[in-house]
């Protein structure tokens, strides 16, 4: 290097001395072609003011003080040649950067991501207006410093974005988390974050540059499909759990009632048996007891089947049936139902008739458990093309969050039967409101045919 140096060197000091004594173009020819060959051997400014400094020393002072002015006006345009590569570079090294933040600018207004660049080392930080906006912020109204975003991470996910940010920097482990951040409503929104480090020779990290994407309404899918799925495996044990239970509740009954009942007609009957070769004497009063306990066994049996299917529900139909659980339900607990049961021109399918009176027995069973009301409005009709059952009552209410109680399974079973039905459930209440729970149910499939 020395040498190149040392031999530019010479060729600026013979070149400068043949120009102040010709002043020719010629001259500043070579001085821009000496400027050119010291870029490519990559020397610099630096070493142009000394390469010229040495020339002025050497040629200039002790030149004869009457040509001193000239001299040194000449030597002026000389270097001033030797330069202008470099000028000429410097300034098409700026054109280049310009196009590049041009292109780097359109990116950024055009991204869907929020785009930072940071300097770990000086904590300056830039957020794209993208990024300030998936934060519900203006441009302006966000201030382009670290905290305005880190400090805004929720309290419960800053600790695993900080340790995420620090084993990048220092083990260059992928920067790739999702956290939750304080929009400028309060509210937090979940951001996708990713970002790459630059480090220079020492290991050192100059720069950071990353994005961040809106993923709330992903999460909040996540959260609904995990809340769904949870409540399905809570509803399918409480089913196991329910059936075993009425397997014991029916062996119960069948033993203790109609065990009973059975064993009391068997001895009854036994009675009628002859003995020791006697004829005995039917009594009416004795034939009598025998049939009201075969009356009792019947209506025993009918209680059972009842509850396990109503068969009224096949035999009269839907609206009958629960026009039937209405006088039960009004004549037991005392309140007051107004009833408009009119869809006659509903043809209700035999899959569907079983889900509407499970969902009217719930919602009423729940209005005499919960409610403490004195009034409540059954309501079916046709509203094409659904079909809209109510069950409205005045009672005290509840808080709707209320409705996803961890033990209760009445509205997650409705829900669920609506569902099935291609339906869903809706619930109006507060406290001290009432509590209005409707069923929106297509009729398409209500009256789709059976399959047989
Ligand atoms: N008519 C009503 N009035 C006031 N609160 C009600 C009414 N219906 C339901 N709720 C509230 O909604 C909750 C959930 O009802 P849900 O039928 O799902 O469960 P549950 O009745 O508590 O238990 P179960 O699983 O035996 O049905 C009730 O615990 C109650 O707080
Ligand atoms: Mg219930």
């Amino acid at each position: 290097m020395t040498t190149r140096v040392d031999a530019l060197c010479a060729e600026y000091l013979s070149g400068l001395r043949a120009y102040l004594e010709e002043e020719g173009e010629a001259g500043l020819a070579l001085a821009y072609e000496l400027g050119r060959r010291a870029m490519m051997d990559r020397l610099g400014l630096l070493d142009m003011a000394a390469m010229h400094r040495a020339a002025l020393d050497t040629v200039v002072l002790p030149a004869n003080p009457a040509h001193r002015a000239r001299y040194m006006d000449g030597a002026s345009a000389f270097f001033n040649e030797l330069l202008a590569p470099f000028e000429l570079s410097i300034e098409g090294y700026r054109a280049a950067l310009a196009a590049s933040e041009e292109r780097f600018q359109l990116a950024v207004s055009g991204a869907t991501a929020g785009l930072w660049d940071w300097n770990p080392q000086t904590d300056e930080i830039y957020f794209s207006p993208h990024f300030k906006r998936i934060m519900g912020y203006e441009n302006s109204e966000l201030p382009n410093v670290r905290q305005a975003h880190f400090g805004a991470i929720h309290a419960d996910d800053a600790e695993r974005v900080a340790q995420s940010l620090k084993s990048h920097l220092e083990t260059r482990a992928p920067y790739d988390v999702e956290y939750r951040v304080r929009m400028k409503s309060g509210e937090f929104c979940w951001v996708h974050s990713r970002g790459q480090a630059l480090w220079n020779e020492a290991g050192l990290a100059y720069r950071m540059v990353g994005w961040i994407l809106d993923i709330t309404d992903r999460k909040r899918d996540e959260e609904a499909l995990r809340t769904s799925r949870e409540e399905m495996r809570r509803l399918s044990a409480h089913i196991q759990q329910v059936r075993e239970e009425e397997k014991a509740r029916i062996a119960r009954e069948l033993h203790d009632d109609l065990g009973q009942q059975l064993t009391a007609l068997k001895m009854a009957t036994s009675l009628l048996e002859p003995s020791g070769g006697k004829p005995v004497t039917v009594t009416h009063e004795a034939l009598k007891g025998i049939y009201t306990m075969i009356d009792d066994l019947v209506q025993s049996v009918r209680h059972i089947a009842a509850d396990l299917h109503p068969v009224v529900l096949d035999d009269l139909g839907l609206i009958p049936a629960i026009d039937g659980l209405v006088d039960e339900f009004s004549a037991r607990y005392r309140i007051r139902v107004i009833r408009h049961l009119d869809p006659d021109s509903i043809e209700f399918n035999r899959k569907c008739r079983i889900d509407m009176f499970r969902m009217v027995q719930e919602a009423l069973t729940n209005v005499a458990r919960h409610s403490g009301a004195t009034e409540v409005v059954v309501d079916i009709k046709r509203a094409d093309p659904h079909c809209i059952v109510r069950i409205v009552d005045n009672g005290h209410g509840a808080v709707t969050d209320g409705a996803r109680k961890r033990h209760s399974f009445g509205l997650l079973g409705m829900r669920e039967r609506a569902a099935l039905l291609g339906g869903e459930i809706r619930i109006r209440t507060a406290p001290g409101a009432g509590f209005a729970l409707t069923a929106i149910l297509p009729l398409a499939s209500l009256e789709a045919k059976d399959a047989d």
